[in-house]
Order: C-alpha cells, then structure tokens, then sequence
C-alpha cells in the first residue's frame, strides 16, 4: 500500500525507529533502526550494519513490524521483506550508508514492501487500520 504523506514525513523526519520481528517458531525480536529511507511511496529500505536476530528471523519469517512516533503520532507499519545483498538497490543503500561513514559495513539492505499501516496512539483509533 501506499504511504501517505503525514507518515512518510515522521518515517524520514524522525531519526531512529523500532523495528519487529519474529523467526519461524515465533521468537519475537525488536531493534533499532536510524539508516533507512523511503524508495517510494511503498518501499521501504532498511541498512544492515549490526542485525544478527533481525537478520536470521527476517531470513526465516519476511513479515515485519515498524513502530514510528512524533510527539503523540504514532503508527505501526506492516510489510513483507526481502533481504539484498547484491543488485542496484543494495548498491544504491550502500552507497547511501557509506556517504554517512565507512564504519558502517551495510552488509545488506532490507526492502521492505509496506502492507498494511495502523494507529498507535492512545485515542479511541488505537489499533484501527488507517
Ligand atoms: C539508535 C540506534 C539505531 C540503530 N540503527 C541500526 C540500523 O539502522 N541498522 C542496523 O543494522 N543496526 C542498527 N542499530 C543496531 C540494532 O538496534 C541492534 O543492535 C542490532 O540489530 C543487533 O540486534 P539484533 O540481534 O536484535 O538484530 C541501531 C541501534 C541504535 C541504538
């Protein structure tokens, strides 16, 4: 699905991220995320420096969650995920990520192809689709 523009703007404003995960059995796994960016109004891309439990769950189960907050807007993104390691859009989030430093190794970027999107907040939308 498309993003729409009020959530795109608290994805690429905002600096870091949490990001949900589970492997096949159901372990649950969340981390932070501050190296991403929009590839368009659906796409997610997601810099793998240091993902180890990400990383394994997201090769077993491509199911992802992003939780994403300004001030009191909050939402829950929902997507399928592939992992790249190669090709023009791994190279291009390499490139990207080694633009902010070369301590970062961006072993891989992960694509995340946004489905569905939620309300966090604490109101009476909470949980409801957008
Ligand atoms: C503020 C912050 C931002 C982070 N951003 C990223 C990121 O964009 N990419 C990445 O690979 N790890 C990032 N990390 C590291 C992960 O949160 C986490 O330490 C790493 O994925 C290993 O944990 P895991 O075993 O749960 O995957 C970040 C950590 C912090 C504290």
């Amino acid at each position: 699905m498309k993003i729409p523009s009020n959530i795109k703007e608290i994805f690429e404003k905002e600096r870091f991220h949490q990001l949900a995960t589970a492997s096949k059995n159901g372990e649950p796994n969340c981390s932070y995320i501050g190296a991403k960016y929009l590839l368009d109004d659906e796409t997610i891309i997601v810099v793998d420096n240091f993902m180890k439990k990400t990383l394994k769950n997201i090769l077993e189960n491509p199911r992802v969650s992003i939780a994403i907050i300004r001030e009191k807007e909050a939402y829950q993104i929902k997507g399928n995920c592939k992992y790249l390691t190669e090709g023009p859009i791994y190279e291009e989030a390499r490139k990207w990520m080694k633009a902010k430093g070369d301590r970062y190794p961006a072993k891989g970027a992960l694509l995340i192809k946004v489905t569905d999107i939620f309300y966090s907040t604490s109101d009476e939308k909470a949980g409801l689709p957008i």
